[in-house]
């Protein structure tokens, strides 16, 4: 961190705390440069990052003066799904998601896509391409069937900064963390079999269930916490649950971390009904704590856990880059992995690995937990500044996706379509349910580049949720006024 950042840093959390209050002028540049022990210039530098943040205000020949905020919005409750096994929903809706991720000229302020444009991937791009040059034909051959033994060791040693200790024979790569997740599910299941998810859950691994022909069980999920694990073993009490899946770690779409303790009692709850935890980690690395938070998998003592994560929300999703630690279950993901996809692309496996070799790989990470923590904080401002009040809003611990939640009659599918005209599009609460739910939440990716055009895409979607809000409204008070 840069002392302007240092010094910007050290003010908005007096701000924050209330040191400094709304509408109170701060100190002048020269004092906080006396003050501070630094140059007028880096004063000059703090203020206009907060001023950019919209935490400040500048007044002409007065000074800065703390922004007159709107007070933060609350983060979503508990969330309160269905509590029975259900058929899953949404394809239609995921399909067409799919579909415009590719557009050009909309942007989508949804996605889960990274940020692919920091200067710290750029070794990864020569890696490749002197791989291409030296024309070794392994690389255009099949691996085996476990993956490329130089990533699954680079893997192994990387998962021990989440508590765990695997070795190379216990890693599976995989296509992306989406086919660790399927071979995962087929490994403990078939159809027909319940499984339980957090509430509301990431698409994929709904569509997946969906294809096997498995029911979900959605179970009210915290933002803060995650998972209720009373909600839970009421579930496994009445139903005949195979495996509980999760994202505890930078939880997609909801942000939080699960607590450690609250790790281990959904371990030993599984444990006393024999079934399985499918973890996904996919965003755990880029927790913005140190050390990251542990994995459920590195508790794991009678080998339950199938541990399932990619370098695709950490590197870049194109490599379709990703493995599991199948634990017990290690046979049939074997199986699965081969009736699935046979191997995994051979030249992006060593082009991985080498980059995690050549040591890029941690200080990559380091600046995308920086990136995404700066963004989030312009992009909360930006929210509470352009939306309307009556909102929640997650409170991320890592990653890059943040939940909003409109009041209950809300329509983001509507939203959405009305979105196509400013060529803006958003991810829809639905599809994070099995049956439909959250049609009032939307999801948001702060990963974008923090500029004028981002900016005004926000304006412009804070702008039409509150005319859909006053719209819903009249709509609601309408057909009040009909039943009285
Ligand atoms: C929670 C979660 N798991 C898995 C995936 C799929 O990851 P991959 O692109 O590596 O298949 C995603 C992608 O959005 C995700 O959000």
């Amino acid at each position: 961190m840069t002392r302007y950042q240092h010094l910007a840093c050290l003010l908005s959390d007096r701000i924050e705390q209330g040191l400094y209050r709304s509408g109170e002028r701060l100190p002048s540049v020269r004092t906080l440069s006396i003050e501070h022990g630094v140059s007028i210039s880096t004063v000059q530098q703090a203020y206009h990052l907060l001023e950019e943040k919209q935490l400040i205000v500048p007044q002409p020949r007065s000074g800065y003066f703390v922004a007159t905020r709107k007070a933060t919005p609350p983060m979503p409750a508990l969330t309160r799904p269905a509590q029975r096994p259900v058929e899953i929903t949404q394809w239609e809706s995921v399909l067409e998601l799919l579909s415009s991720r590719n557009c050009g000229d909309v942007l989508q302020l949804g996605s889960g896509m990274p940020d692919l444009t920091q200067p710290t991937l750029k070794p990864l791009w020569k890696i490749q391409s002197r791989m291409a040059q030296k024309q070794d034909t392994d690389l255009l051959n099949y691996d085996s069937l476990l993956g490329v033994a130089a990533l699954r060791e680079q893997v192994a040693r990387l998962t021990i900064d989440s508590g765990c200790q695997l070795t190379a024979e216990d890693i599976v790569i995989t296509t992306g963390c989406h086919e660790a997740l399927s071979v995962s599910i087929r490994a403990v299941c078939e159809t027909g079999d319940i499984i339980a998810v957090e509430s509301p859950t990431f698409h994929g691994t709904m569509q997946t269930l969906r294809g096997l022909g498995i029911r979900a069980i959605e179970i009210p999920t915290d933002s803060v916490t995650g998972i209720s694990l009373e909600a839970l073993e009421l579930a496994f009490e009445q139903w005949p649950i195979k495996a509980v899946v999760v994202v505890p770690n930078c939880n997609n779409p909801l942000g939080f971390i699960m607590p450690e303790a609250r790790k281990r009692t959904l371990l030993t709850l599984v444990q006393r009904f024999d079934a399985a935890i499918i973890e996904d980690d996919v965003y755990g690395e880029l927790a913005w704590e140190y050390p990251r938070p542990i994995t459920i998998k590195s508790l794991d003592m009678d080998g339950r856990v199938l541990l399932c994560s990619s370098f695709s929300k950490t590197l870049a999703p194109g490599l379709r880059v990703g493995w599991v630690a199948p634990g017990r279950y290690r046979d049939r993901v074997l199986h699965m992995k081969y009736i699935g996809t046979g191997s995994t692309a051979t030249l992006p496996q060593h082009a991985v690995a080498e980059f995690i070799r050549q040591g890029y790989y941690l200080p990559h990470l380091r600046r995308m937990r920086q990136v995404y923590q700066r963004n989030y904080e312009t992009f909360s401002c930006w929210v509470r500044h352009y939306f309307p009040c009556g909102i929640c809003v997650s409170r991320p611990q890592g990653s890059f996706l943040m939940w909003i939640e409109l009041p209950e009659a809300f329509d983001a599918v509507r939203l959405n379509t009305e979105l196509r005209a400013l060529k803006i599009q958003v991810a829809v609460g639905s599809l994070f349910s099995a049956s439909g739910k959250y049609r009032n939440c939307l999801r948001l990716n702060y990963g974008l580049p923090i500029n004028e055009h981002t900016e005004q895409a926000i304006a412009q979607l804070g702008a039409a949720v509150e005319q859909a809000m006053h719209a819903c409204h009249i709509e609601t008070e309408h057909a009040s006024s009909l039943t009285d």
